[in-house]
């Protein structure tokens, strides 16, 4: 078991920013990759069609033998973790918007929440953000088309540039010190969001507190592994090499799910 892989899945690249900082804390594990790409993006489907693909994702995973698996997407995390937690016995670590440490960190009590309208609808979400509504105002704000110009190669463009100005313009009308990046296709757009934030605006982004919560659980279940870290991807549609090329990935499968 100890020797057995670690499932990650997202609904395309994105949960490669989750991947990354995986890869760096766990060198040794074996990781399987899926991208969901043939029914992304998430963001916009209903809770129950999110709920089917990360099971139907997830059993896939465990037939392959995984110990436990990372939802490596904010969306399927908020609308379908507890789904996946009840229906499967491996151990499964759910990436959330990170509003607690913003909040904590802000010294203007307010603070910026870009996340897909999946995870801003969702009853996870909006518990969070009211637990943290008394010490602090949350602006919410749903990102349009991103993570169709990450899917499609243009994080770095000026369309992004554009549409991250056209999106963040409400919040920035307000002071706010924190912007929580809740999707994770958003890392891949830090360069066109350092160009449009305020220098006393801090990122958030939670793909290393994710990391480490999946190093403790598995330090926890006694599944630590100290092997040769091989990392296979997968897509659930034809995989476009150029763009799977662009994120330092040469080998992507097709698979028919
Ligand atoms: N990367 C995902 C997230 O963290 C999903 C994006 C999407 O498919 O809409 O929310």
């Amino acid at each position: 078991m100890r020797n057995s892989p670690i499932g990650v899945f997202d609904s395309g690249v994105g949960g490669l920013s989750v991947f990354h900082a995986l890869r760096e804390l766990l060198p040794n594990e074996e990781i399987i990759y899926v991208a969901d790409q043939a029914f992304a993006p998430y963001g916009k489907r209903t809770k129950s069609e999110i709920q089917n693909r990360s099971e139907i994702i997830s059993e896939w995973l465990i037939a392959k033998g995984c110990k436990l698996i990372v939802v490596a997407c904010n969306t399927a995390t908020t609308n379908a973790i507890a789904h996946l937690r009840e229906s499967f016995s491996v151990p499964f670590v759910g990436i959330e918007p990170a509003i607690k440490p913003a909040a904590l960190g802000s010294k203007t009590g307010v603070v910026g929440v870009l996340a897909t309208e999946g995870t801003l609808s969702s009853e996870l979400f909006q518990t969070t953000a009211q637990d943290h509504a008394k010490d602090i105002d949350v602006i919410s704000q749903i990102g349009h088309g991103l993570v169709a110009l990450v899917e499609s190669g243009k994080a770095t463009s000026l369309e992004a540039e554009r549409q991250l100005q056209n999106d963040l313009a409400p919040m920035l009308e307000k002071p706010i010190d924190h912007l929580v990046l809740g999707c994770t296709h958003y890392p891949f757009l830090r360069q066109a969001l350092g160009r449009i934030l305020p220098k006393n605006v801090t990122i958030v982004d939670c793909s290393n507190a994710v990391a480490k919560q999946t190093h403790r659980l598995l330090e926890q279940h006694q599944l630590l592994h100290n092997g040769r870290g091989d990392t296979t991807y997968f897509s659930t549609q034809y995989p476009d090499k150029k763009l799977w090329k662009l994120f330092g990935v040469d080998d992507v499968s097709q698979i028919d799910i």
